[in-house]
């Protein structure tokens, strides 16, 4: 029926939430417009650049693909949970606490890039992560996806891990040194220390 919505209940992040929409709402909406979680970003819009990687009822799922119908009863979570979430324990342990993941990004573009917002972020941003995200448009599709890699295995290989990398389309093309990162923080903790060393 024409105009028909529907109200759906939904945990998000855990807690639970009403959702009042169209039936054809897209989830990315829902996140960043309803409910002003910008931590999911839109890139392409139509699933092949990883930026609104969400995790739906424990599976990986683009959110600008998912129509608001199949939110029946979801169990939803986004980035926006980062720092509070035990599922990104793993992630957090390589790229730190992540306070400007969610948010810092307007939907504003200049000539097809996403836009930084002026202000503490970018400071956050060279701190946390040297060498790394260079401009962190994908950092949250990154870290869903490795997310979601560590939930099936706490010790991926290195072709897991660039696999699970070469899912998101990374302008800057950072695969590299993100690969270096978590690979990394695999290592035991012995290794790392010799590693160091050899390199003083
Ligand atoms: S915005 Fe959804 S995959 Fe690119
Ligand atoms: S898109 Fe810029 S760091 Fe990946």
């Amino acid at each position: 029926m024409p105009g028909h919505r529907l109200k759906l209940k939904i945990m998000l992040n855990e807690k639970e939430i009403l959702v009042d929409c169209l039936p054809d709402r897209r989830l990315i909406d829902i996140l960043r417009i309803d409910l002003e979680l910008k931590g999911t970003r839109e890139g392409c819009s139509i699933g092949e650049c990883g930026a609104c990687l969400v995790l739906l009822n424990g599976t990986l799922v683009n959110a600008c693909l998912v129509p608001a119908f199949m939110l029946v009863d979801a169990e939803l979570v986004t980035i926006d949970a980062y720092d509070e979430l035990k599922l990104f324990a793993p992630v957090r342990k390589i790229f730190g606490p992540d306070s400007h993941t969610a948010g810092e990004y307007a939907d504003q573009r200049s000539n097809g890039r996403p836009v930084l917002q002026p202000g503490k972020h970018s400071v956050q941003h060279s701190i946390q992560y040297p060498g790394t995200f260079p401009c962190g448009f994908c950092s949250s599709g990154v870290k869903m996806a490795l997310s979601a890699l560590f939930l099936s295995n706490l010790k991926p290989g290195r072709q897991e891990v660039r696999e699970t990398l070469r899912g998101i389309l990374c302008r800057c093309a950072s695969y590299e040194t993100v690969e270096e990162q978590v690979m990394g923080s695999l290592l035991p903790t012995k290794k790392k220390s010799a590693r160091r060393l050899r390199t003083q």
